[in-house]
């Protein structure tokens, strides 16, 4: 039963972890209620519109245009986002220049706490708002008419509709726009968003006639699935399948003779290896993002990877130039375990922590490996059950035979001491006893 559970557990991560990165691409379509808005329905009977759902902060964006006599364009947009807190505000934007927030010509619309209705304004974004200072409503050099902002109860949706003339720097199959949420503000002033991934992401180049956007975060965002999946597989659940058959395969409760070092090395090398080029993508996409350091995951993906080099050259090290050396032997694997188990802590701590940078876009890469970590789990409860019954059955035998011969040369009744020396402790009952000899002889 146990030998077929690991693969299954390797098909299920790799199944279930492509569905987590690439499956869930949900439709560029608006949701219903966003169309069954009423200044959706509005727009839409006047002129046809166009709608997309945005890719981050949980945005959708209706728009439609026409082209005036003298070269410019007027713009008509609606932009909605679920607003959970009771404060709050919501800006939309164009940039000429660049799609980001510094040179942005906004439209903010904010919410006060006090349940009063939105006020909404234009402000000109520049390098000062940035540096915490304030903003103030001010022109911003384009002509804006209508806008409104409206908090609508039933499905929670806060909007921002206007239109705008655009004149004809703009090019409109290449429109920088911004937007963003935030959940302070004071007065007519916004006060700073949070500092996520999705409020760093939420901008692009938008062409309006095909609805067709580059956006800005897309390739990065592809990288951060690979870096996930390949640190999911390598160090989340390649390693600890190592370590599964290190401890129940080798000497008790089966006993695989050279079996289990081949399988034990090769989960560990290639769990090494895939760990490995997911974590240099990472220190990739942190160098990539000047704006932002997630510390926590930082630090210890460095920690994950410098303890899994030491282990994997111990390792080598003692292949090329084993060593009878009994006494130096002990302490190695101690540490060996040691540096493990703590491994095995460290791994899905950080995995966890990835997977909140992702927030909210995360359900799915969190039911995947939460699957992966229950999966583990019953595997190492049935196994470590199968181990106590099978040595409780053992030694309830022994202690019938007792008064016939001695039992203290069989490797069951070393078992026996070694298990009752240590009961309850975390490392198997078979720890420390000549780990490595059964590998260097067995190679
Ligand atoms: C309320 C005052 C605001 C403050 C203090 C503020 C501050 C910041 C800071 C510190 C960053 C981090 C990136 C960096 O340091 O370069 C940032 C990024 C960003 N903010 Fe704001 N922000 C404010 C309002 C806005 C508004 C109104 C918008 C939308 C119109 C916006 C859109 C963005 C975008 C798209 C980014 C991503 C990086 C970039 O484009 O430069 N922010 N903001
Ligand atoms: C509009 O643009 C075209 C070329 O792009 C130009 O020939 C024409 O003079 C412009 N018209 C006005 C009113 O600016
Ligand atoms: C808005 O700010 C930019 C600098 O980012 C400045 O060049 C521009 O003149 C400002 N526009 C208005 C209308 O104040
Ligand atoms: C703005 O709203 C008024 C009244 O609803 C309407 O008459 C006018 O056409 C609107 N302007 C634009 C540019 O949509
Ligand atoms: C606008 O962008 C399109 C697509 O990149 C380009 O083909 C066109 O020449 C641009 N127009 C202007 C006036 O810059
Ligand atoms: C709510 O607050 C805004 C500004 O924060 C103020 O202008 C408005 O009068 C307040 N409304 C009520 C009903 O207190």
């Amino acid at each position: 039963m146990q030998s077929s559970t690991l693969p299954v557990i390797v098909i299920l991560a790799l199944f279930s972890l492509p569905y987590a990165a690439f499956g869930s691409k949900s439709s560029h379509l608006c949701s219903d209620d966003f169309l069954h808005l009423e200044a959706y329905v509005g727009m839409n009977e006047r002129q046809s519109t166009s709608c997309r759902k945005l890719t981050t902060l949980q945005a959708q964006f209706a728009w439609n245009f026409y082209r005036t006599s003298h070269n410019q364009t007027q713009v008509n947009i609606l932009i909605g986002t679920k607003m959970i807190t009771d404060a709050g505000w919501l800006a939309w934007g164009v940039n000429p220049d660049l799609p980001q927030m510094v040179g942005t010509r906004a439209i903010i619309a904010i919410k006060p706490p006090n349940g009063s209705s939105p006020f909404v304004n234009t402000y000109n974004i520049t390098k000062d708002t940035k540096l915490y200072c304030s903003i103030q409503p001010s022109d911003i050099g384009l002509r804006v008419q209508n806008k409104t902002a409206q908090h609508i109860t039933g499905t929670g949706f806060f909007t921002i509709s206007a239109t705008l003339i655009l004149p004809e720097s703009y090019n409109i199959s290449r429109l920088n726009h911004v937007w963003q949420v935030g959940y302070v503000a004071e007065g007519f002033e916004p006060m700073v968003h949070s500092k996520t991934l999705q409020n760093f992401d939420s901008r692009e180049i938008l062409d309006l006639n095909t609805g067709q956007c580059q956006n800005i975060g897309h390739n990065r965002r592809r990288l951060r699935k690979i870096h996930g999946i390949l640190n999911i597989i390598g160090w989340g659940t390649l390693m600890p399948i190592g370590v599964i058959i290190a401890r129940y395969f080798r000497l008790y409760p089966f006993k695989l003779e050279s079996w289990w070092f081949t399988f034990h090395y090769s989960c560990q090398a290639l769990g090494y290896i895939l760990g490995s080029f997911g974590w240099g993508l990472g220190l990739l996409l942190g160098h990539e993002s000047k704006y932002y350091t997630f510390y926590t995951h930082r630090v210890l993906g460095i920690c994950i990877f410098g303890f899994a080099t030491l282990q994997v050259t111990q390792m080598l090290a003692f292949r090329l130039k084993p060593t009878k050396d009994d006494e130096y032997r002990k302490h190695w694997n101690v540490y060996h375990h040691f540096l493990g188990y703590s491994l095995l802590v460290m791994i899905p701590v950080n995995i966890y922590q990835g997977i909140q940078i992702l927030k909210p876009d995360n359900t799915t890469w969190k039911w995947a490996y939460n699957g992966i970590l229950v999966l583990l789990a019953m595997v190492v409860l049935a196994l470590e059950v199968y181990t106590w019954t099978k040595f409780l059955y053992q030694r309830k035998g022994q202690a019938r035979q007792k008064t016939g011969q001695g039992s203290g040369t069989s490797p069951q009744a070393d078992q026996t001491q070694q298990k009752t020396d240590n009961k309850g402790s975390a490392t198997s009952p078979q720890t420390d006893q000549d780990t490595s000899k059964q590998p260097i002889s067995g190679s």
